[in-house]
């Protein structure tokens, strides 16, 4: 799908749940006819220039001897080249040891890729950076984020659709409590400890709570965050289904006692002793 995004960038809206085949308001129209316009334009003064050079040649050195007939092969005349018998008037002046040079003209083909890519690159920057139509990368990475977190909460809402914090409750299968296990391990250890005995954060394993020990407390101090006090808020990174488990983990460690536990914070939560 993103393939065909890039590719249509053109006619991608800025907004993300439009359809990226259809032009779909009057002001993209606009832009792409614009655009059209101003393309045409750039061929005609380029054909012009042509013209007009072309034309000054004349003027600057008028033929007057009469032209050789064209006894080249098509091939010869698109590469540049010149017959045999046409090589003395290439002939440079200086020869070493007898070997001498000749000044082969720039073949027609390397001039055509030459001026193409000169021209390529004023229509670029003509499309890209001064009309606009064309989509930077970074505009194309902001379009693409914005259909990332569009698919992303179409898949909460498939996964965990249900999960929130009036509705969560405590999981105690093995198999929700080790994915929390591994998610706090990834996330949290840093600032809460390997054994969530506290470090920045506090001790998550006493009964001591600062926003609260039940299910939906601890749910939502994850969800929300308190980010003036350095918890962040980790609904962005996790889905509500990632936040129970790691909440649900959080509580399956009540009264653990790791070593090094970090000091009371906050009341004592009579809830959570009980869920033990
Ligand atoms: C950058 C450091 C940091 C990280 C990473 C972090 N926390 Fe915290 N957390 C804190 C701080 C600091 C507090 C205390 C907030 C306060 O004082 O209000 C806290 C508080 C909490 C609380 C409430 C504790 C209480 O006493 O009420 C819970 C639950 C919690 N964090 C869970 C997590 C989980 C789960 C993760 C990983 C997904 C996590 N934290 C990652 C710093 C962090």
């Amino acid at each position: 799908m993103n393939a065909l995004i890039l590719s249509n960038s053109w006619l991608l809206a800025a907004d993300p749940a439009k359809s990226i085949w259809t032009i779909s308001s009057g002001q993209d129209l606009v832009m792409l006819l614009l655009s059209l316009v101003v393309l045409a334009g750039m061929v005609m003064v380029a054909v012009a220039a042509l013209y007009l050079l072309f034309i000054l040649r004349k003027l600057l050195n008028p033929v007057t001897v009469a032209q050789p007939v064209e006894t080249r092969s098509l091939w010869q005349r698109v590469s540049g080249l010149r017959p045999l018998s046409q090589e003395k008037d290439l002939e440079m002046e200086h020869a070493y040891d007898g070997i001498v040079e000749l000044n082969n003209p720039t073949p027609p083909w390397f001039m055509g890729l030459f001026f193409g890519s000169i021209g390529f690159a004023v229509i670029y920057l003509l499309i890209y950076h001064v009309i606009g139509t064309g989509d930077i990368m970074a505009s194309e990475y902001k379009q693409e984020m914005a259909i990332a977190d569009l698919q992303r909460e179409e898949y909460i809402k498939k996964v965990a659709g249900s999960i929130n914090e009036n509705t969560v409750t405590l999981m105690n299968d093995v198999k929700g409590i080790d994915a929390g296990k591994a998610l706090f391990a990834q996330n949290c250890t840093a600032c809460h400890g390997v054994n969530a005995e506290g470090k920045v954060g506090p001790n998550l394993t006493d009964p001591f709570w600062l926003h609260g020990g039940t299910i939906k407390a601890v749910y939502h101090i994850i969800s929300e965050g308190a980010t003036e006090k350095g918890m962040i808020a980790w609904k962005k990174q996790l889905n509500p289904l990632q936040m129970q488990q790691v909440a649900s983990y959080i509580l399956s460690l009540q009264g653990s006692n790791p070593a090094g536990a970090k000091e009371p914070q906050g009341n004592k939560n009579a809830v959570t002793v009980a869920l033990r």
